[in-house]
């Protein structure tokens, strides 16, 4: 024992060394690099440019970058893509500028490369993390192929309002389960090795609270305590640093009154300090700049404040590369500020393995290749079905028989345009799989598919143009919207069942695509309730890139398959689920308002001192007078083909003292008659402490698949650990006392109780 031991000391002592004497090399040739570099080089590494290509979400984009590339003013490129074109960008700094260093290449790979996976929202819904992980890995594959390798992603902010478009980007509203996302994204991405030619970096963002702007509304004002951030909104970001992200992006909205890419607390003090970052922070699009706008000062000023913060690399606005040389004379900035972000610049290059090999990802053979396989394609197709969610399913109208007629309805129904989901600059709409192609695909020769549209996405031509600023989104048919829903009613009478596609278009949700309703639109209603009235079995299938508020769709519909905008495979992923090829399997990683008014509604609230009993209104209770409290579909919530039964949970001790672990155990059974999965989730509950405690919090989760029939005990082991939080002090303590555990699925969970210490 005592010489395995040993064993296990010298092989930490011979890896720790090993890591050390790479460090070393690094700090050394970095330095020589350095001693050649002029300070004007210096702040040339600084800067990330875009010719434009991609999607400019900023008005700037950039000039001269050929001259600015030789002159050596350029650090980083992104928005440009394909190993001929970049090959040649790298030659123009690495044969044509005077000190020859390699850029990096970035670009937004949000949601898989070419190969388009459902949007992330809806791929945490599948609570998969190695799926998850490895559509990271496929897109880190593709993209690497196009010669990029650094990614503006995963992004991580916490969104609990609905109303953001952005909350389709990330994991959702929980900061356990955004941290279990952030992690497998990061390892996707980058595994072990960024030198490896089909990794990439990547970078955690928007560090940070993005997702709690004001209002839901895109690029606003933050505020909130310290111990909510540290609690609920920075997990997620720390956990992704812990990981090993090469890079973080500051975010646009100020955090305590400074915005973030000038506020030296978060990205110092925090960041580094107390996370122990070591890789390099770059700004949001311009958002150095925009630091004008928030009322921080002029162009120098902001840029220097950004600088003295610790941030690193200015996208796009260029404000280090034109004041950071006069900031340096008159005495606001040191050669050591600058000095210190061009090494962590060229400390990124040097682990990309770019100082080895700058064109070590341009390998023309490599898209044809690596890129769409086969096997990529089948794999999204895969990853879709499990992001899905079963919201209702009366009398088990789904899964759907195959045979008999379908009628299958809706502006969504034969669209290409929407499937991919927004932020998804690489993908190609053309090839992504209609839902009409998808179900004639998986229907089989029994079944008959009568298609009508019925209604437009919107009927309103300037809500329209608004969405289709990268291309068309929202298609106005030139037939009157009531020819379109005659037509539809006509085709759904004829039918045994109803298929309604119906939702958001993909740019109704992500950047800058803030809603105050969140309907779905008043013409869809109409179809929707039309169909409804036919008296035949209706099923939604309900695109969108947010939770939206759907009471009335509830009460109208026998079945809701929610399906987020699904990717590429969208069409044939739908039919497997739709036909049970595939048994949904996904669930809610946010919340599902009754109406606009009740958010932001999230399950891991507080409780008040006048919490509401029930859902019943009740006078001088903290509750609404037109609204129970309670969401539409909460957290954690989603329906199966079959049905899991929970045993009580057994607890092997009733007493934890420090250092002692808690087993909890359930036994879970498919109650039903199709095989299946279930995400099986434990919470807890701290019932006395110094702040007031969440209501319950996600701690584990496990997802475990079960033959009709079929028992499996399920067991979760909890220590010291699980019980802290960040409290007054933000000091991260488990205090000594009460607490209950839940296990189940959502709302409906078996509770047992312990005591800690
Ligand atoms: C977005 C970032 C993105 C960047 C570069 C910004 O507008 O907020 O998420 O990475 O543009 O495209």
């Amino acid at each position: 024992m005592k010489k395995l031991m040993l064993w296990a000391v010298a092989f930490v002592l011979f890896i720790s060394c090993g890591q050390q004497e790479e460090k070393s090399e690094m700090d050394g040739f970095i330095s020589d690099l350095m001693s050649q570099m002029t300070i004007q080089e210096k702040i040339g590494q600084l800067n990330l440019i875009t010719p434009g290509g991609g999607i400019p979400t900023g008005s700037v984009v950039s000039t001269d970058v050929e001259s600015k590339v030789k002159a050596g003013k350029v650090g980083g490129i992104f928005g440009i893509y394909g190993p001929d074109k970049l090959r040649q960008a790298q030659q123009m700094a690495v044969e044509e500028s005077a000190l020859g260093i390699p850029m990096i290449f970035g670009a937004d790979v949000i949601h898989g490369y070419k190969t388009t996976f459902p949007i992330p929202l809806g791929l945490s819904c599948s609570w998969d993390m190695e799926l998850i992980g490895k559509t990271a890995r496929v897109a880190a594959t593709e993209a690497t192929a196009d010669g990029i390798f650094w990614n503006f992603s995963p992004m991580v902010d916490i969104a609990r309002d609905p109303r953001w478009g952005r909350v389709a980007e990330g994991a959702g509203e929980d900061p356990y389960l955004g941290s279990e996302v952030a992690k497998a994204m990061v390892r996707g991405y980058q595994q072990d090795d960024l030198k490896r030619e089909n990794t990439m970096m990547a970078t955690v963002k928007h560090l940070a609270l993005y997702g709690a702007s004001e209002a839901g509304r895109d690029y606003n004002t933050v505020d909130m305590s310290r111990m909510r951030m540290f609690n609920e909104y920075l997990p997620p970001y720390k956990a992704g640093v812990e990981a090993g992200a090469g890079c973080v992006m500051s975010s646009f909205n100020d955090v305590d009154g400074v915005p973030a890419s000038g506020n030296k607390w978060l990205l110092t003090d925090v960041l580094r300090e107390k996370w122990g970052f070591n890789g390099f922070v770059v700004s949001d699009y311009t958002s150095v700049n925009e630091m004008i706008a928030h009322g921080l000062g002029d162009l120098q000023a902001v840029s220097a404040l950004a600088l003295k913060a610790g941030l690193d690399m200015d996208m796009v606005g260029e404000g280090f590369l034109t004041t950071l040389e006069k900031s340096l004379e008159e005495g606001k900035v040191t050669e050591a500020d600058i000095d210190l972000a061009c090494r962590r610049v060229l400390e990124a290059k040097y682990k990309l393995g770019l100082f080895d090999d700058p064109y070590l990802y341009f390998d023309d053979a490599r898209p044809e290749r690596d890129i769409l396989t086969e096997e990529n394609r089948q794999f999204a197709r895969e990853a879709a079905a499990r992001s899905f969610v079963l919201l209702k399913n009366n009398n088990q109208v789904l899964p759907l028989k195959k045979s008999g007629t379908i009628a299958l309805i809706g502006p969504l129904a034969n669209d290409k345009n929407n499937m991919l989901g927004t932020w998804a600059p690489t993908g190609d709409p053309q090839l992504s799989v209609p839902v009409l192609e998808g179900i004639k695909n998986v229907a089989g020769d029994e079944v008959t598919v009568s298609y009508a549209k019925g209604a437009n996405i919107s009927d309103d031509p300037v809500f329209a143009e608004k969405v289709n600023v990268f291309g068309t989104r929202i298609d106005i048919d030139e037939r009157p919207p009531e020819v379109m829903l005659r037509e539809a009613v006509n085709t759904a009478r004829r039918a045994d069942v109803i298929v309604a596609v119906v939702g958001e278009a993909s740019e109704m949700s992500g950047e800058s695509g803030s809603r105050t309703n969140l309907d779905v639109p008043e013409n869809q209603k109409k179809l929707i309730r039309a169909l409804a009235e036919t008296g035949k079995p209706l099923v939604l299938v309900i695109m969108s890139g947010r939770p939206l508020t759907l009471e009335e769709e509830n009460e109208l519909a026998d079945a809701i398959l929610q399906v987020w905008h699904p990717g590429v495979e969208a069409g044939n992923a739908i039919a497997d689920v739709l036909f049970g090829e595939y048994n949904p399997s996904g669930k809610l990683t946010m919340t599902f308002p009754r109406n606009v008014g009740q958010i932001p509604i999230y399950y891991r609230h507080r409780t008040t001192g006048r919490p509401q009993d029930g859902d019943e209104f009740q006078k001088f209770r903290s509750n609404y007078l037109d609204s129970p409290n309670s969401p539409l579909f909460p957290f954690g919530y989603g329906l199966s083909y079959t049905t899991f039964d929970y045993s009580d949970i057994s607890l092997d001790k009733s007493k934890i003292s420090e250092k002692e672990t808690l087993e909890a155990t359930v036994n879970v059974t498919n109650t039903g008659d199709h095989d299946g999965e279930e995400v099986v989730q434990l919470y807890i509950r701290d019932v006395v402490r110094s702040i007031t405690p969440p209501v319950k919090e996600l701690k584990r989760f496990q997802k475990i698949h079960l033959e009709a029939g079929e028992s499996r005990e399920v067991s979760f082991t909890l220590s010291e650990e699980d019980l802290k939080f960040y409290n007054y002090d933000l000091d991260f303590v488990a205090e000594p006392g009460d607490f209950n555990l839940f296990i189940g699925s959502g709302d409906e969970v078996k509770e047992a109780s312990f005591v800690w210490k």
